[in-house]
């Protein structure tokens, strides 16, 4: 039977991978991986041991075999290459080990034989190796943890192989891009007093069968693995037990492992999970299991920064990261763990190696985008969705966190277009571009959504992925199917502009445009002219673009509205001139927010809008003021709006209640802190502009804080725990006062700390140079709030030393009472930069005490 497979497997290595270019000139690929490990687990140096056989196929007659290899301990004379039984590795100089680069060379007495079909040549290579594991290995490392109290520590093995850590754990082949099949034997030493006792053992594939050695060993053998990357691959030992969860329409299994004693923990995750899964299965309409087997995830208690990209049967990630701890675990803190867990779930229903029929992406960064706004998509199932299985509910809120967190890094010169990521793999996007590559194509399907409309969207997007299940997926095969699918909605766009078309404009261009709109209100019917431009918060990087915009606006007077109710038509690079009648009322674009743009209005628009804003601000429905607001922050710091427009639109604030726009605004605000922006920002202005939120935040802040609202919806937990967390990142004294009060009451026992302000708490305390309080020692969950806030803290500093003083000005800015008619504000002040330098370095000694003081 495992001929079969390997033969099977092996004709697909050829295919999908020979043919590629740049492998050529590779001379020798692994087919199959063989590995025996033995594990042993003390307090003090802990290793195991492994005997390897790599089965290898040659592709030019060379005589010298490179491994990668680090930090492992080879036992000399184990390494063989086996013709059939021959051992051809040469007498006089059998190998060298450079250490330092992490190569193993091993030399041949005669040239490999070159593989073709007809001639199938195998070698096998076998080593012998020990690996020691220590608490700060890399790919395979020691965990300890305390087990029932803080007396009982225990140990555990667990890997990370992403990106490129295989050869810290058994020499290989270190090519992403080749994929081998796998197969474990663990043999499980027998009880020691001396030895930690370990019977959790997991890899990437099932358990075939288990056996007693003579001397008690405990031989777990394992199938063969389907075939994966080496980032792919997954070890785990441990004393953990689990908890599982079978999908109601397929059997697909969630299992969670973690100590006997903490599993408890990990019932929420292991229910919303089930039910992302139950939620993706009636979102697909066929019951297709995700994969051939259970998914395994395990908590592991140390801090490990997210899922593994390409895991999917073997799952692993912090304990903190997965627990839900009742009066411990804060709402923003399950609110991430369910995104995370459901952007996992989502990348391995698109496609992973455990399939019956594996799905393949050619483009991985659009598999990444797909799995982001998948997961946002059944989140809003999960959190809002009604017992009514058949109507969705919107994106909303997730599409424009998706898109704000795009934007605010999507904007810079050397931001690279999505499809420059073409040709790399997950693994290989760096981590500073995770967020424009996961969350603008997210925002970008989520625009698209709504040209098409909602149903016909999803519609045509379920069938594409399950027409294209166990082949290979493209971009340009998922857009032409898309213009096939849609091609009855094409007609909207107003010059035959299909999909696709506009789709690709987005992908092919970096960063993203400002339509500036101007209001001809002097004749009858009025002009409206469109322009864009790239946004840019800097100087730079303002030329034009031809972003294939489809336009969709609503208007203040709407009786005669031609073109309100549906994305007309798109504009190119020209401007763009169209007549509406607006009355003397104003025009938004950019209905329902999904554009992934900005707009910027003519200042008479603005104040139209500013005015409804004040007067009725719900006949602007809230995502249009979500939209507006953070626009208005953002358009200010990038230098196109100036102040008295800027605070005159935001004035209304102070009577704004909705979740959507107050976490526009906190994004927003945010903004404020990006170097080198054209709005010159200098102390004075960013204190001001502090203390304008602080003033416009304080009605929403008693509303959820003061006046004791009770709400425990998920929901409600997070909109308050986002407006104090804000209230005091702006300073609002009241609630600094509530955090210092709730603080000492926890600290004298009164009451436990809310985790929902926990966060805040610390923000402030760390803050707070007065208070000279050492932090009691934290545990996992509270320990990351205290990051946290302490990043949040030092940005504001590193921020503020970099700007200039500036000078107060003498109005400050403009709040309610005052009338829109205002003084001329001298905005952009122009700085005496000699007092700069004095000013900054003595806020450089302070943030050093400060940072000295947090560690
Ligand atoms: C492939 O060959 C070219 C030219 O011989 C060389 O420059 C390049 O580094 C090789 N690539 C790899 C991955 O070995
Ligand atoms: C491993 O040991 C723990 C307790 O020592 C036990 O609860 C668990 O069932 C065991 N697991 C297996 C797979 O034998
Ligand atoms: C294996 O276990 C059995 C029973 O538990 C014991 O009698 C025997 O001595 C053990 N063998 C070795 C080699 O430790
Ligand atoms: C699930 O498993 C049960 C029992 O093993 C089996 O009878 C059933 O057909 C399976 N269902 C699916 C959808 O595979
Ligand atoms: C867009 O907004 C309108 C109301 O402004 C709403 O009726 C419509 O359903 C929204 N479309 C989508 C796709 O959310
Ligand atoms: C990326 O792929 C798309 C779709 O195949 C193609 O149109 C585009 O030209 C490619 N771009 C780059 C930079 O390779
Ligand atoms: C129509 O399509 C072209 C691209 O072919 C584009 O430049 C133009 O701006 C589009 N819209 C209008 C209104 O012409
Ligand atoms: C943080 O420190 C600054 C300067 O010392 C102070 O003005 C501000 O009120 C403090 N903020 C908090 C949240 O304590």
């Amino acid at each position: 039977m495992f001929e079969a497979i390997f033969f099977f497997l092996f004709a697909s290595v050829t295919g999908n991978f020979l043919v590629e270019e740049e492998c050529l000139n590779y001379t020798v690929y692994p087919v199959q991986y063989e590995l025996t490990i033995i594990p042993f687990l003390y307090k003090e140096n802990s290793y195991y041991h492994c005997e390897q056989t790599i089965t290898v196929i040659a592709n030019a007659n060379v005589r010298v075999i490179e491994l990668d290899a680090k930090e492992l301990e080879i036992q000399p004379g184990s390494i063989k290459v086996l013709d059939g039984d021959i051992d051809i590795v040469s007498d006089a100089r059998p190998n060298e080990y450079d250490e330092i680069n992490g190569k193993l060379y091993i030399y041949l007495r005669e040239p490999l034989k070159i593989y073709t079909p007809t001639n199938a040549q195998f070698y096998y290579i076998k080593i012998v190796f020990t690996k020691r594991v220590k608490k700060d290995s890399t790919g395979v490392f020691l965990v300890k943890y305390y087990e029932d109290d803080e007396r009982n520590m225990k140990y555990m093995y667990t890997t990370r192989l992403s990106p490129s850590k295989a050869k810290f754990s058994f020499p290989c082949f270190d090519n992403p891009r080749f994929e081998a099949v796998f197969k474990f034997r663990v043999y499980v030493p027998p009880p020691r007093p001396d030895m930690q006792y370990a019977n959790t053992s997991l890899v990437i594939a099932k358990e075939l069968k288990r056996e007693s050695s003579r001397d008690n060993y405990t031989i777990i053998e394992y199938m063969p693995s389907p075939q994966v990357a080496l980032h792919q691959v997954g070890f785990h030992y441990s004393q953990f037990t689990n908890k599982q969860a079978i999908a109601k329409s397929t059997n697909d299994t969630l299992i969670i492992w973690a100590p006997e004693d903490k599993l408890k923990y990990y019932d929420f995750i292991l229910k919303f999970g089930e039910s992302i899964i139950n939620l993706i299965h009636s979102y697909s309409t066929i019951n297709r299991p995700l994969l051939y087997g259970p998914i395994n995830i395990v908590a592991v208690p140390t801090n490990l920064n997210g899922y593994e990209i390409g895991s999917w049967y073997l799952l692993t990630n912090g304990a903190n990261r997965m627990a839900n701890v009742e009066q411990l675990t804060s709402i923003k803190q399950i609110d991430r763990m369910t995104f995370e867990l459901a952007q996992q779930l989502c990348r391995i229903w698109l496609g992973n190696p455990g399939e019956l029929e594996r799905t393949r992406w050619k483009e991985e960064w659009f598999k990444e985008g797909m799995a982001t706004y998948f997961a946002y998509y059944f989140l809003a199932q999960y959190y809002y969705g009604p017992l009514n299985e058949r109507y969705r509910q919107p994106l909303d809120a997730y599409g424009l966190h998706m898109k704000h967190t795009a934007m605010a890094v999507d904007w810079h010169r050397s931001t690279p277009a999505l499809e420059a990521f073409n040709n790399s793999l997950a693994i290989e996007i760096p981590s500073r571009y995770k967020d424009l590559v996961t969350m603008k194509t997210g925002a970008i399907l989520w625009m698209l959504e709504n040209w098409l409309q909602s149903e016909k969207f999803h519609q045509a997007l379920v069938k594409y992925i399950n027409s294209r299940r166990g082949k290979y997926i493209s971009l340009q095969d998922f857009v032409s199917a898309l213009d096939y699918d849609t091609v009855e909605c094409s007609h909207q766009f107003f010059n035959g502009s299909t999909a696709s078309r506009i789709l690709k404009s987005w992908f092919h261009q970096p960063g993203y445009p400002v339509i500036n709109v101007q209001v001809l209100r002097d004749r009858t019917p009025n002009a409206v002219q469109l322009k864009q431009r790239q946004f840019s918060f800097t100087q730079e990087n303002r030329g034009e673009t031809e972003y294939l915009i489809p336009i969709s606006y609503l208007v203040q007077n709407r009786e005669n509205c031609f073109n309100c109710y549906r994305p007309r038509f798109t504009i190119g690079k020209q401007t763009y001139t169209f007549s509406e009648n607006l009355d003397g009322g104003w025009i938004i674009l950019n209905r329902n927010a999904s554009g992934y743009y900005r707009v910027n209005y003519d200042s008479a628009t603005w104040r139209l809008i500013g005015k409804t804003l004040r007067e009725d601000m719900h006949s602007i429905d809230e995502m249009n003021r979500a939209e507006i607001v953070n626009d208005v922050l953002a358009l200010y710091v990038a230098g196109d709006l100036d102040l008295a427009v800027a605070t005159e639109v935001l004035d209304y604030l102070d009577k704004e209640t909705s979740a959507v726009v107050w976490n526009s605004v906190i994004s927003g605000f945010e903004l404020m802190k990006i170097e080198g922006a054209a709005c010159h920002m200098d102390k004075h202005m960013f204190w001001e502009w502090e203390d304008f939120m602080s003033k416009k935040v304080s009605k929403i802040y008693k509303k959820l804080v003061a006046w004791d609202d009770v709400d425990q919806q998920p929901n409600a937990r997070l909109f308050r725990s986002n407006i104090v967390t804000f209230a005091a990142v702006v300073n609002h004294e009241p609630c600094l006062k509530y955090l210092r009060y709730m603080f000492e009451d926890s600290r004298r026992g009164k009451q436990i700390l809310d985790p929902d302000t926990r966060e805040a708490c610390y923000y402030m305390l760390s803050n707070d140079t007065n208070n000279h309080f050492v932090f009691r020692k934290l545990n996992p969950i509270e320990e990351e709030d205290r990051m946290i806030a302490d990043h949040k803290i030092r940005e504001r500093y590193r921020f503020l030393i970099k700007i200039p003083y500036g000078v107060p000005r003498p109005m400050p800015l403009i709040s309610t009472e005052t009338p829109s008619t205002q003084p001329p504000v001298t905005e952009k002040m122009s700085i005496p930069d000699n007092s700069v330098a004095h000013t900054a370095s003595l806020l450089l000694v302070l943030l050093s005490l400060l940072l000295t003081f947090l560690r």
